[in-house]
């Protein structure tokens, strides 16, 4: 942002075209896109560029098309128009390998226990059992879930569920990181708790990241840019980027002048969109 946060591509203006991936390094870019389901069109002209390392945090209301966005991204289904670029995969099935996807709703096996659950992955790229294992049950600790490692997915609460779920997509290693809600069923105060760490271990070890949630700070906290989607054919109709100071804790940047502008700012544009 621009800490005043003033949108580049919102209110009727024309779109400036994206800018193309090579001046940015290879991150996400998206080109006129659009997807119809039978009559329902839920996404239509989405052009974005995620760079490298970058975030992009995406708002809007519910049936605009976030889910179909990310999952066109993440190469388990194709536009109808348009074309997506994932670190310079085009097809369905290289954009699939470079991706881990958070589904909206958690996908555990239920007859894994946690353990088996988080490690799903690393087994996946060959990885035994017993040392995916070990990997994970490091994490499983910090996410909150230390006592119910053997527990199986029924055992747990909603929010349980979906922590393993975040940790299983954390742990696959992929470059680019596809989060649906990862934070949608948990309480405040865990949230809040999850949220402050994602945003470090993004600084620490950066991936390239598209996280749709329907929390506006949330979206500030963790995106470098910010679009919000119209209601339904979902379309981009504003665009953010954010520059708050990035050693600013959770805590020190919601209490940031430019922060709660930024944050009203967006609820209006939500508010028009929806
Ligand atoms: N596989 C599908 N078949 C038919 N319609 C679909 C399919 N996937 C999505 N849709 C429709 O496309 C539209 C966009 O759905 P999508 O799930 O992407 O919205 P969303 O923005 O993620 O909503 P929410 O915030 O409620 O999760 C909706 O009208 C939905 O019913
Ligand atoms: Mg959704």
């Amino acid at each position: 942002m621009t800490s005043s946060g003033s949108p580049d591509r919102a209110g009727g203006r024309p779109a400036p075209e994206a800018p193309a991936i090579s001046e940015l390094g290879a991150g996400i870019q998206l080109t006129d896109v659009g997807r119809a389901f039978g009559p329902t069109v839920a996404v239509q002209g989405v052009s974005l560029t995620v760079p490298q390392h970058g975030h992009l945090a995406i708002i809007g209301p519910s049936g605009c098309g976030k889910s179909t966005l990310l999952n066109l991204i993440s190469g388990l289904d194709d536009p109808d128009e348009g074309s997506i670029d994932v670190l310079g995969a085009t097809g369905s099935a290289d954009r699939l390998r470079r991706c881990a996807w958070m589904p909206q709703r958690d996908l555990l096996l239920p007859w894994r226990d946690v353990l088996g659950n988080a490690a799903l992955a690393l087994e996946n790229q060959g990885m035994r059992r017993k040392a995916a294992r070990i990997q994970v049950s490091g994490l499983v600790e910090r996410f909150g879930l230390g006592s119910f490692e053997r527990k199986l997915p029924h055992q747990l609460s909603g929010g349980m569920r979906q922590r393993v779920s975040f940790l299983r997509t954390l742990v696959a290693g992929k470059e680019v990181l596809l989060l649906d809600e990862p934070f949608g069923a948990l309480d405040s105060i865990t949230r809040a708790d999850l949220q402050q760490w994602l945003r470090s271990a993004l600084q620490s070890e950066p991936r390239t990241t598209v996280l749709v949630t329907h929390d506006v700070e949330e979206a500030l906290l963790l995106g470098s840019q910010v679009i919000v989607m119209s209601a339904r054919p979902g379309r981009v109709a504003a665009h953010y980027d954010t520059d708050f100071p990035a050693g600013a804790s959770r805590r020190e940047l919601l209490r940031l002048p430019e922060f709660t502008e930024l944050r009203d700012e967006l609820l209006a544009r939500l508010e028009e969109a929806s």
